[in-house]
């Protein structure tokens, strides 16, 4: 086994609405539904479904009804749970509204997700890391951690920089980092400006090299994505054109991919495309584990796209 995703286990509470409640109103929502989210969790379900040995997952849920839930919906999804932790305190929970516009907002409360110290993981767990997959939805230090301890034993590490945190944060963790994707609040949260086309993406891509990273690739969404690689490639790549119903998790299917095609060892043309359909196919479908697509289905859109 050779992909981690060190992360956050969240249970995802959706209400699905025509609009977004203005502060002091109440609305009826359409639908509701609790499911299994977290960008950790999204990542690393992404990863089982993409690729034929999944990854090693390593997180944490509290002692709870919805900490059940959650070991109930990642074993459910095929996925190890020898180094998912159960501890004391409330599991993570991600509040959510998306609207009829597919956009959504999002709250979360750590919970279990926060409970890690300093050190972060036992280092044991990457013994065998060749990808490692971290976000920032755990302690920063704890993150911090497991990416010198992977990098430490060989691994290509992906920092997916979201929720979007300070630079002084972040710079700290770039260091260990060989790849980084943030969307373009992550990215303005970093550099300091928010990115608006392919081109200026492109521009922050580059920007984000200086930090001493391999790979940057800066996620517009709907309007595609830019890259820069320290080989002194660059470019962008529109997305791919879906009937979008709900965005939740797309960002983390991509990344989840990612991880998968530069473990597989594709170009990075290919890879690129490979993590665009995976997030867009996700944008398709309701919710945030459930909505990621699996790899027969990724191939056969990207046969027919
Ligand atoms: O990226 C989407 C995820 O963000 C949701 O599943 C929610 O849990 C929050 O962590």
């Amino acid at each position: 086994m050779s992909i981690t995703i060190y992360g956050s286990i969240n249970l995802d509470i959706t209400t699905y609405v025509k609009e977004f409640p203005s502060p002091g109103e109440t609305i009826h929502a359409n639908n509701y539904s609790i499911e299994l989210g977290g960008k950790g969790a999204n990542q690393a379900v992404a990863v089982r479904k993409l690729s034929p040995q999944g990854g090693r997952f390593v997180a944490a849920v509290g002692m709870d009804a919805f900490g059940a839930k959650a070991r109930k919906e990642l074993e459910r999804f095929d996925i190890c749970l020898d180094h998912v932790m159960s501890v004391s305190a409330n599991t993570g929970i991600a509040l959510i509204h998306v609207n009829e516009s597919a956009q959504n907002t999002i709250s979360i409360v750590g919970g279990a997700n926060m409970s890690w110290s300093d050190t972060g993981p036992d280092p044991d767990v990457f013994h065998d890391t060749q990808v490692l997959l971290v976000q920032l939805e755990t302690p920063l230090q704890a993150v911090r951690s497991a990416m010198a301890l992977a990098r430490k034993r060989g691994a290509y590490v992906i920092l997916d920089p979201a929720p979007a945190s300070d630079v002084n944060e972040i710079k700290p963790l770039i260091e260990f980092a060989d790849a980084i994707t943030p969307n373009e609040s992550e990215c303005e949260a970093i550099i300091g400006w928010r990115p608006k086309t392919r081109d200026e993406a492109e521009q922050a891509a580059k920007e984000l090299l200086s930090y001493g990273l391999q790979l940057a690739i800066v996620k517009l969404g709907s309007h595609g994505l830019s890259f820069a690689c320290s080989d002194g490639t660059s470019g962008s790549i529109p997305s791919f054109v879906v009937d979008a119903c709900d965005t939740v998790a797309a960002g983390d299917a991509f990344c989840g991919a990612l991880a998968v095609a530069l473990y597989e060892k594709m170009t990075l043309k290919d890879a690129l495309r490979f993590a665009s359909a995976t997030g867009a196919l996700t944008a398709t479908k309701p919710g945030a584990a459930n909505a990621i697509p699996l790899r027969s289905e990724v191939d056969e859109f990207l046969l027919r796209n």
